[in-house]
C-alpha cells in the first residue's frame, strides 16, 4: 500500500486514477483548484486538498498534507479548448510540482504525457526517437511537453506516460463530446493528421500499472494508428454525419508503438478504435446501430 497524491483528481483521468487507486487499497489523496469540487474527490474514495499548480506555497502546503510516496501528475487545463493555458500548467506547474517533490524528498512520479510530439516518420515510434522541431511542426504545444518531460526527469523515479488520443465515456470524442458535436457537422479537427488512439479505461489502467515500472517515457497506445483521413471520415458517419467531411490537421505527427507498454505488462482492452469509435452504436442513445 503507498500513500499517493493525484495532482488533477477532479479531471477526467485523474478522477478515474483516483477510484482505481482506491480500489487497489492505497491512501489517496486528490487536489483540485475548487473547494466545491472536493466532495468529488471524496466520493471517489480520496481525500480532496485545495491546490493550484500554478503557486508553489500551495504545491508545497498540499504535500505537506498529504506526505505522498508517489505523485501522479494528470493535471491538464483543456476543458475550455485554451491550449496557451495548458502551456503554461504543463511547464509552470509541473516545475512547481517537480520542485516541491524534491524538497519534500518524494521519490516517485507519474506523469501524464502525450504519445504525438515525435517528429514526423515513415516508421512507428518508440520512446527513444526525438521529438519535432516547432520549425518542423509549427506547433509550440510539443515545447511544453518537452519541457514537461525534463522536469519529470529530475525527479529520481521518474514516468512519462506518453497517452495517445483519448476516447470513450467523459472525453471530447464521446458521444457528449465537442469534437463529436463538430463531427456531426462535418467537422474533423485533429492535432496531427497520424494519430495514435487510447481508450480512457486503458489509459487509467496503465497509469496504475505504472507505479512499479522503471523510470522514463512510455507510449500508452492501441495497435491501430491511423491517418486523421481513415479514421476522420468512420467517425463522422458513426456520428450522424451523411456528407464528406472537411478534414483538417495542424501538424503531420508520428504513428507511436505500445510494444515498450506490453513488455512491461499493459494490455490494451480496446486494441483498435475502430470498433467503438467508428461504430455507430457508439453514438445512438440505446446504443443501437440507427
Ligand atoms: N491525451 C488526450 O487526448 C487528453 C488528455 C487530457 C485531456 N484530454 C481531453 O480534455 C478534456 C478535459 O480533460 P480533463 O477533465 O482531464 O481536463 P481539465 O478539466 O482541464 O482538468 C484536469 C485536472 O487538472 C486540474 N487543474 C487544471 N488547472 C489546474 C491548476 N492551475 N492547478 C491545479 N489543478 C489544475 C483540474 O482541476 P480543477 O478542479 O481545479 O479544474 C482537473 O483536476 C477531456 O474530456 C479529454 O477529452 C485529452
Amino acid at each position: 500500500m503507498s500513500r499517493i497524491l493525484v495532482a488533477g483528481a477532479s479531471g477526467l483521468l485523474g478522477s478515474a486514477v483516483v477510484r482505481a487507486l482506491v480500489a487497489a487499497g492505497h491512501e489517496v489523496h486528490g487536489t483540485t483548484r475548487r473547494a466545491d469540487r472536493l466532495p468529488l474527490i471524496e466520493r471517489l474514495g480520496g481525500r480532496g486538498i485545495v491546490m493550484d499548480a500554478l503557486d508553489r506555497a500551495s504545491v508545497d502546503a498540499a504535500l505537506a498534507v498529504a506526505a505522498p510516496n508517489i505523485v501522479i501528475h494528470e493535471l491538464t487545463d483543456l476543458a475550455g479548448f485554451d491550449f496557451a493555458a495548458n502551456n503554461r500548467l504543463r511547464v509552470e506547474g509541473t516545475a512547481n510540482l517537480v520542485g516541491s517533490m524534491l524538497a519534500h524528498g518524494v521519490p516517485r512520479l507519474v506523469a501524464q504525457s502525450i504519445s504525438w510530439a515525435y517528429r514526423p516518420g515513415p516508421t512507428t515510434a518508440g520512446e527513444q526517437e526525438p521529438f519535432a522541431t516547432v520549425p518542423e511542426t509549427g506547433a509550440p504545444a510539443f515545447e511544453a511537453v518537452e519541457i514537461l518531460e525534463r522536469e519529470v526527469a529530475r525527479v529520481p523515479h521518474g514516468v512519462a506516460l506518453r497517452y495517445g488520443l483519448l476516447y470513450g465515456p467523459g472525453t471530447w470524442y464521446a458521444p457528449d463530446g465537442e469534437q463529436t458535436a463538430r463531427a456531426r457537422r462535418g467537422r474533423i479537427e485533429a492535432t496531427t493528421a497520424w494519430t495514435s488512439w487510447v481508450h480512457v479505461d486503458d489509459a487509467v489502467e496503465a497509469t496504475v500499472l505504472a507505479l512499479d515500472w522503471p523510470p522514463g517515457p512510455v507510449n500508452i497506445v492501441d495497435d491501430d494508428p491511423a491517418q486523421v483521413d481513415d479514421w476522420g471520415p468512420r467517425y463522422a458517419h458513426a456520428a450522424g454525419y451523411r456528407g464528406t467531411p472537411t478534414i483538417s490537421s495542424r501538424a503531420p505527427g508520428r504513428a507511436a508503438s505500445n510494444a515498450l507498454a506490453r513488455s512491461l505488462g499493459w494490455l490494451p482492452r480496446h486494441p483498435t478504435w475502430r470498433t467503438t469509435l467508428a461504430d455507430p452504436a457508439t453514438f445512438t442513445p440505446s446504443g443501437e446501430a440507427p
